[in-house]
């Protein structure tokens, strides 16, 4: 194994002893070293010239590192011209060394290159916890999943539709928080160290893409049909064009906060894509699939989705973090209209999953049913209603899956909110059991 030792062995003998006058001396910077070098090559070089042109072979090489020499002089006169305060101004915020008070979540003037000091501990704590849970979807054996896919009456009809349903609307659910990500809210969250867990984020949900795409070859299935199913199928294409508009309008170069408008705008794409689309579109197929795997079905699938709904947990508690985080910063946001908006967002969002249960379950199904899949998802609605601070709207429902929570193991997830809301509790109304 290499060593710096044996890094610091191997230079010793051809280097020659630095005088103690020597290493006194500054060392020159890369831009005086290439300034020094240019310098050197605009002098004639009198006796190596007439000897270098006599073959033939010379002159092209000496063609070629005179082209090499004015690129390399045109280069550093550039640099020379570089004006480097005018360039770092041009980056946000100022060149002053940043302050925790000087933090915020969104409209920050302050320099969103410095990530330290932490304002967010939370933020960088779900990065460090989403790069410890790092996986890819090749590591997860699929065959005896492939063996049972390709055995005729090896899964029932119905059962194979959940799969298929299930594939078809993840393998796009995924790309479209990845493009909000990237396309729409990163540029807004004026904060480094959650932008750092967004990027995180980012690259686990190509990893989640990935990982369908992967059971998407392996079990052989028509791609075309499984990837355009958010346009053919009502119940699929209804939730993806749901979570759609609350994109558009943001990934508009020319859209920015500043105003209670617009910040109400980014607050509501928040919640539609973390509590709605992540924190209710993908509950009935995670609880599906799962539920399959529970009985030695589809096992390496079960496994893959088991492995996305451990990131997906976190996102939904990174994304209610930064919902709440805003409400504190920004209480004139989270008025009474702003309320009312963001509780019908969640019962639409609730009433597209229910329907979308409906479609996937005609019929009772691996021990369950589209009632009791209501039933859960109302649950869950009452779970992301009070997680950003708003009443329940169902009553008196229960969760009919209580091992799904224990899959989700979230009393080690859960939400730094959460947990402050739980401690000052009594009562445990936030328990999932
Ligand atoms: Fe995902
Ligand atoms: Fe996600």
């Amino acid at each position: 194994m290499l060593s710096w030792d044996e890094f610091n062995k191997e230079e010793t003998p051809g280097a020659k002893p630095v005088t103690p006058q020597r290493a006194q001396e500054k060392p020159a910077s890369p831009v005086e070293t290439a300034v020094a070098a240019v310098e050197a090559m605009k002098k004639p070089a009198p006796q190596a010239a007439p000897a270098r042109t006599a073959a033939p072979a010379s002159n092209i090489d000496a063609e070629a590192e005179k082209n090499n020499t004015s690129a390399l002089a045109q280069a550093i006169d550039e640099l020379q011209e570089l004006d480097v305060s005018a360039g770092l101004e041009e980056l946000e915020g100022t060149a002053a060394r940043v302050a925790v008070d000087d933090k915020r979540m969104i409209n920050c003037r302050a320099d969103l290159n410095q990530l330290v000091p932490f304002k967010y501990d939370w933020a960088w704590q779900k990065y460090l916890d989403g790069c410890a849970n790092h996986w890819m979807p090749q590591e997860i054996n699929m065959n005896a999943d492939i063996a049972l896919w390709k055995t005729e009456g090896g899964l029932t009809e119905d059962e194979r539709l959940i799969v298929k349903r299930n594939l078809g609307f993840f393998s796009t659910a995924d790309s479209l928080v990845a493009n909000n990500l990237v396309l729409a809210i990163y540029r807004l969250i004026t904060n480094p160290e959650c932008r750092q867990y967004i990027l995180r984020q980012a690259f686990e949900e190509a990893i989640h893409t990935h990982a369908y795409q992967y059971c998407i070859e392996s079990l052989g299935m028509d791609e075309g049909e499984i990837f355009n199913m958010y346009h053919e199928v009502p119940s699929v294409a209804k939730k993806a064009s749901w979570g759609l508009k609350y994109t558009q309008s943001l990934s508009d170069p020319n859209f920015s906060t500043g105003t209670p408008e617009t910040d109400q705008e980014l607050l509501k794409n928040l919640i539609a894509f973390y509590c709605c689309l992540e924190g209710i579109f993908f509950y009935c197929g995670f609880t599906q699939i799962l539920s399959m795997g529970r009985r030695n079905k589809m096992t390496g699938t079960s496994e893959q989705f088991q492995y996305i709904l451990r990131d997906e947990s976190m996102h939904l508690n990174f994304g209610i973090d930064m919902i709440n985080q805003i409400k504190l910063e920004n209480p004139h946001l989270w008025n009474d209209k702003m309320k009312e908006e963001a509780t019908q967002m969640i019962l639409q969002a609730t009433q597209l999953e229910i329907e979308y249960a409906r479609d996937t379950m005609p019929r009772g199904v691996l021990g369950m049913n589209a009632a009791m899949m209501e039933e859960y998802l109302q649950f869950i609605a009452n779970r992301r209603l009070v997680q950003i601070g708003l009443p329940e709207q169902f009553k008196g429902v229960s969760n009919p899956f209580p091992w799904m929570s224990e899959i989700m193991d979230l009393r080690k997830e859960k939400n730094f909110f959460e947990t402050r809301v739980i401690e000052y509790q009594t009562g445990g109304a936030l328990s999932w059991d």
